[in-house]
Parts: structure tokens; C-alpha cells; sequence
């Protein structure tokens, strides 16, 4: 302490403001609170790994500090090749020399910097150093970063994980094998005799494959519906009855399809139904309203404000699904969270397989701060991920917690991530596809969302 905070704590012992016993614990206290100064921002790094098959990618902040750095999730696997010069060739220049400590100004420099924005190549960008430089304070503060957001509102997420098969029996087995390990809600899917399904493969073999007028596999929405109904009665039928169920309809339906399908399952009390429209058709939300007390889910496409403002401010949802990198990372969707906070609608953000855990640390971190939590997707981490990636949160009994050490208490180890390439273990229309995704068609060979 220098002399003029001396004199000016003597004055309030005087004043009667501090105890002599306050006073003496001063010097102390500033040792031990005391911040490193500012750092800046010396080099950027692309981690590009895929050791489990789906393509990962990490971006490394380092400071002008010996030893300071930070790791943030910039994953987008269908198009991963595209994130990395968006982070080398536009943002590593435009920050270098930067100070680490401005997050939000930081976001916003360059969110704006590129004059047309709100892709999720360059949200994804974004949300690498948004979240290396909130794991950078963490460190710095030698705190987890929920502890930077205000600490727990809750102890951990409750969170749900994906129950699918072929044939309906082994849906349900899957669904009782999962809360056999202690989790409370369960997504179900299964798949459409004859037909391409989502989430859960193709049926068995007894059933034969509808050809259509090409060669790949079909899917229709109807026959996928009736599917989904069936699936939905046998769950309620043979599952404990406080297990919360979940289904994912994946925008496949047609619009006014959507609506009816949101009226027949309200009988089966869905936590939720999610992607039951694509963000093109969000309007229809308010006849999915009117007509039903459904559970809505919506928006881990999302990429742009337009897209959830009204579906929040209008109260059409009841969980924002968003995945926070594809809106910039941490900084937006803090204040996603804000904004659903005050219109009751309730956080379920996307947690799929192709998300490094840098970025399932993120959503838990969100989880246990925001009091408007409702549920996260978890998928589990697989042992190659957990090599690269050491101190992946862990999931106990259906809870999420998140990791108690410094910023997103994850280190990244780069000689591991080196091991597994952009296409290591990546099968099929994948790997032809550098990591995309194929097609979806009708019987009629029409092509539809997926
Ligand atoms: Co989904």
C-alpha cells in the first residue's frame, strides 16, 4: 500500500469507517487480489483436430505473459476448413497488439470489422477469441469463468442425452440403459420403417426400402410422423412415468405438417419438441401456439438476431436452443440469455457431438449462471477427445459440472490434436465431402432440409 492510501485508511480508522484490525489486513489483501497488468495479444493460433472422427476447431489466443493464453470453440464441422483462414487471415491481423482484457469491446471490433456479418463461418471466428479471451480472464483471476459471470445459481445442469434405434424395443432399451445411469430426460428418436430417418439410422432389415425415382435413400414426412406417434405411446406406456421425453424433428416436416404434429403429441408431454419448423418458417410458430401447449425448441441454426428476437419477445418458444459459437460464443449469448430471462423462456443450448468440449465447457458455464436454465444436450466425449482435450466437465447422475479449475479449466494437448487430422476416422458421403454433409431427398427425388 503507498503512503497516500495509508493515510487515507488512517483517516477512516479515524472516521470510523474501518477497524484498526481491517486496516492492518490491507496490505495483505492487495498481495493476494492484486490483478497481472493488462496483457496484449502476441500471436493467434488454429487448432484443427478431429479425434473422433468429426472435424474440431480451437482457436489459441497468446499473451505477452509468459505462460497466459486461452482456448476458444470456433467448431463448425460441416464447412471447419473455411473457419480457419477466417481466424488467421482476418482476425489474427486485425488484433495482434490488442489488449485481452476488453472482451465485449473486443466482439464487437470485430464483429463489425467485416461490414456484412452474422455468418456462421465468421460468428464461428469470433466466438474462438470471444472464448479464449473469457478463459484468458479466468486465468488471469485465477477463477473458473463462471465465477467471472456472477458464480452458481445452481450446483449443476440437468441434462439430457440421445436415445434412437432401429425398431421401437431398442429405442426403449436405450432410453432405460440411459436413465439406468441416473439422467431424467431422454431425447427419443427411431427410425422410419422403409425410409431415411434422423437420429437414429435405418430400420431393420426385415423392413424393405422404399425406392424412389433416384438412388439415394428417401424420406417422407409422413410415414416419419406416424413413426414419431408410435414411438412417443410406447415410451409413455413402458418408461418410468416422471422421465421427461424429447424429440427432435429436425425442420424435415412441411409447415402446416408441424402444426398438427405439435396438437397430436401434446397428449405425450414432451419436454420438448424441437426444430419442428426451420428458421425460413419461423412465422408459423404462431399457429403452433394457438393451437397447442406443446413444448417449443428452438435455434440451434440460428445465426442471426432477426432469428430469435421476435420468437422470444412473442413468447412463440419456450427454450432457445442456440449453439452459442455460431453466434459469436460467450459475449451474445449471455445476453441471448438476458433477453429469454425477461420473457420466461428458458435456455436448452445445442450440445451435439461436433462441438469441442471447449464449447460443452461453455454451455455448462451458461447452465449453472443464468437462472433461467431449463436443460443441456450432452453428448458424451469420446476417449480420443478426452486425450486432446484434458478436463472435460463431467456428467454424474443425468448432472453436468462444470470443471472448478481456472477460465474453461480445459488444456488443450496440441501434440494429441496433431494425431488426428481433419478427416481421421471420417466415413462415407463425409469423407468425400471434406467433412459436409450430403443430401436428403423426397420419393420424387425433391430435395428437402435437414
Ligand atoms: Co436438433
Amino acid at each position: 500500500m503507498n503512503r497516500r492510501n495509508l493515510l487515507k485508511s488512517a483517516a477512516s480508522v479515524f472516521a470510523g469507517l474501518v477497524t484498526k484490525r481491517e486496516l492492518a489486513a490491507q496490505p495483505a489483501i492487495a498481495k493476494a487480489t492484486r490483478g497481472l497488468p493488462s496483457p496484449k495479444i502476441k500471436d493467434i493460433q488454429v487448432i484443427a483436430t478431429a479425434p473422433a472422427g468429426l472435424r474440431l476447431v480451437v482457436v489459441k489466443i497468446i499473451t505477452d505473459q509468459d505462460g497466459l493464453y486461452g482456448y476458444g470453440c470456433a467448431t463448425f464441422t460441416q464447412r471447419a476448413d473455411l473457419v480457419v483462414p477466417a481466424v488467421e487471415k482476418y482476425l489474427k491481423p486485425f488484433l495482434l497488439g490488442k489488449p485481452t482484457d476488453r472482451i465485449d469491446d473486443t466482439w464487437q471490433a470485430c464483429y463489425n470489422s467485416s461490414y456484412w456479418r452474422n455468418g456462421p463461418v465468421l460468428n464461428n471466428a469470433i466466438s474462438g477469441v470471444d472464448m479464449a479471451l473469457w478463459d484468458i480472464k479466468g486465468r488471469q483471476a485465477n477463477m473458473p469463468v463462471y465465477q467471472l459471470l456472477g458464480g452458481k445459481v445452481r450446483e449443476a445442469a440437468d441434462c439430457y442425452t440421445h436415445a434412437s434405434g432401429g425398431e421401437i424395443s431398442q429405442t426403449l432399451d436405450s432410453a432405460r440403459a440411459i436413465i439406468d445411469r441416473g439422467f431424467r430426460y431422454v431425447r427419443v428418436q427411431v427410425a422410419t420403417p422403409g425410409y431415411e430417418g434422423y437420429g437414429a439410422g435405418r430400420s431393420g432389415q426385415a423392413t424393405a426400402k422404399v425406392a424412389g425415382l433416384h438412388s439415394g435413400a428417401v424420406f417422407e414426412s409422413t410415414p416419419y410422423m406416424r413413426s414419431a406417434l408410435k414411438l412417443f405411446e410406447a415410451c409413455r406406456k413402458s418408461l418410468p412415468e416422471d422421465i421427461e421425453l424429447l424429440h427432435d424433428v429436425h425442420e424435415r416436416v412441411h409447415p402446416i405438417q408441424a402444426v398438427r404434429f405439435a396438437k397430436d403429441v401434446e397428449q405425450f408431454r414432451l419436454f420438448f419438441l424441437e426444430d419442428a419448423l426451420s428458421p425460413e418458417d419461423i412465422d408459423y410458430f404462431k399457429m403452433i401456439r394457438q393451437q397447442s401447449a406443446t413444448q417449443i425448441a428452438m435455434g440451434e441454426l440460428f445465426n442471426n438476431p432477426h432469428e430469435w428476437v421476435p420468437l422470444i419477445s412473442q413468447r412463440l418458444i419456450d427454450f432457445i436452443r442456440i449453439h452459442p459459437s455460431m453466434i459469436g460464443g460467450l459475449t451474445p449469448a449471455r445476453k441471448v440469455s438476458a433477453l429469454a430471462e425477461a420473457f420466461n423462456v428458458r435456455s436448452a443450448w445445442h450440445g451435439p457431438g461436433d462441438l469441442s468440449p471447449i464449447g460443452a465447457a461453455c454451455n455448462v458455464t451458461l447452465d449453472v449462471t443464468i437462472p433461467n436454465f431449463g436443460v443441456q444436450e450432452h453428448s458424451p466425449f469420446p476417449p480420443h477427445v478426452q486425450e486432446v482435450f484434458q478436463g472435460c466437465p463431467v456428467v454424474k447422475d443425468g448432472y453436468w459440472h462444470p470443471n472448478d479449475a481456472p477460465g474453461w479449466g480445459i488444456e488443450v494437448n496440441e501434440q494429441a490434436a496433431a494425431k488426428y487430422p481433419f478427416g481421421s476416422n471420417e466415413r462415407d458421403e463425409r469423407k468425400d465431402l471434406n467433412g459436409g454433409w450430403g443430401e436428403v431427398r423426397k420419393r420424387d427425388g425433391a430435395i428437402i432440409k435437414q
